[in-house]
């Protein structure tokens, strides 16, 4: 058995892919009754890229998996773990993670899939965190990707508007801790939220049927309302607890990278913290509400634009279906 010694984890490569089909407010309008000036103003929602029709999750993955590898100056034959947070997953089983495997040539990894909804990149690079730090593991892949196409009803205002398919992946490797890395994470869970956002068939609580289908029951349901309550709250009270126990505060913050499902969700977080425009990560205006996918790929964009540098304090926050929400604290520790 191989020795072990507790190590720190980081993140050393990035990569994203977005299918090039783009979804404009203004198409919406055509298809259910709404305005682009509601849409921006209750959600900064402004587009978002759809897959074509019958692209599985692990395509737009595998593209940012390559991405992240090769920022990260590795081969596919040096990963050894793979977690796939997604809820659209190319099938029930097996994971994705074995097709995203297969279709990079990672031959010598293992993985799964791990489902948290919105909260799965969160609670994906936690767990990569542990198996890095034990030792266990020298290179982990974690892919957000989701169509959430596949699950959207595009006759239901409530939620047509607000998602979009991608995907976003992060490289996680031992660092040097004098460098930075992973240097805290909270993650929490409350199955209150069951109720309020859910897919109600095609498990095992309700099996698919002819009936499913034709009630719809295979799309996202969402009470928006109960959901953006606990959101609003969950996100900024998760977010703050990682900072200050930590004994930061908001200003630092070098950069706060959210999940995108609404603006006024990140701008209450952006406030409870104290903090700047200049201090926050936000693509929700091109990327609409991509899930799993919306962290991972918000900071690749951060990233390229020169926001995120060695040494810069990253907070990662999340809030989702289940409920669950987290938040990782970063110390950027790679150029
Ligand atoms: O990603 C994981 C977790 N998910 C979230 O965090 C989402 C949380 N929820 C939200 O972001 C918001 O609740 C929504 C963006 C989904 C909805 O915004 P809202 O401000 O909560 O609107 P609402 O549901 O309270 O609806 C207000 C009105 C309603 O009309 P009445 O009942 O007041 O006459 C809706 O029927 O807006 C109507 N409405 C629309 N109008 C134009 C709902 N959708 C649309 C639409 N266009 N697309």
């Amino acid at each position: 058995m191989a020795e072990r010694t507790l190590k720190r984890a980081g993140i050393t490569g990035l990569g994203m892919s977005f299918p090039e089909r783009i979804l404009t407010n203004a198409d919406l309008e055509t298809m259910v009754d709404t305005k682009d000036d509601w849409i921006v103003e209750r959600t900064g929602i402004r587009e978002r890229h759809l897959v074509e029709k019958g692209t599985p999750a692990s395509h737009h993955g595998a593209l940012a998996a390559q991405q992240a590898l090769d920022h990260a100056g590795l081969d596919a034959m040096d990963v050894d773990l793979i977690l796939v947070p997604t809820v659209t997953p190319d099938m029930t089983f097996p994971a994705t993670a074995c097709v995203i495997q297969k279709l990079i040539g990672a031959d010598k990894a293992w993985g799964y899939d791990i489902e948290a909804a919105c909260s799965g990149f969160i609670y994906a690079l936690e767990t990569a965190r542990a198996y890095v730090e034990s030792g266990l593991t020298r290179n982990a892949l974690v892919i957000g990707t989701e169509v959430m196409s596949s699950i959207t009803d595009y006759e239901d205002r409530n939620t047509c508007i607000l998602f979009g398919d991608g995907a976003g992946a992060v490289v996680v490797q031992p660092v040097d801790p004098a460098d930075g890395g992973i240097i805290d994470a909270v993650n929490h869970m409350d199955g209150v939220g069951v109720k309020h956002l859910h897919q109600k068939a095609g498990g095992s609580a309700m099996p698919p049927s002819a009936e499913t289908v034709r009630d719809k029951l295979h799309y996202i349901y969402q009470e928006g309302r109960d959901v953006y309550k606990y959101a609003v709250r969950g996100m900024a009270n998760v977010a703050l607890e990682v900072v200050e126990r930590n004994g930061m505060q908001g200003a630092d913050v070098d950069l706060l990278v959210p999940h995108q499902a609404n603006i006024r969700i990140i701008e209450a977080a952006q406030r409870r913290l104290g903090l700047q425009d200049e201090q926050m990560a936000i693509t929700i205006d091109r990327f609409g509400n991509t899930t799993s996918a919306s962290i991972p790929s918000a900071l690749k964009v951060a990233y390229d634009e020169g926001r995120v540098k060695r040494g810069d304090n990253v907070v990662l926050v999340s809030f989702g279906a289940g409920f669950t929400w987290g938040a990782s604290l970063i110390k950027w520790c790679i150029d």
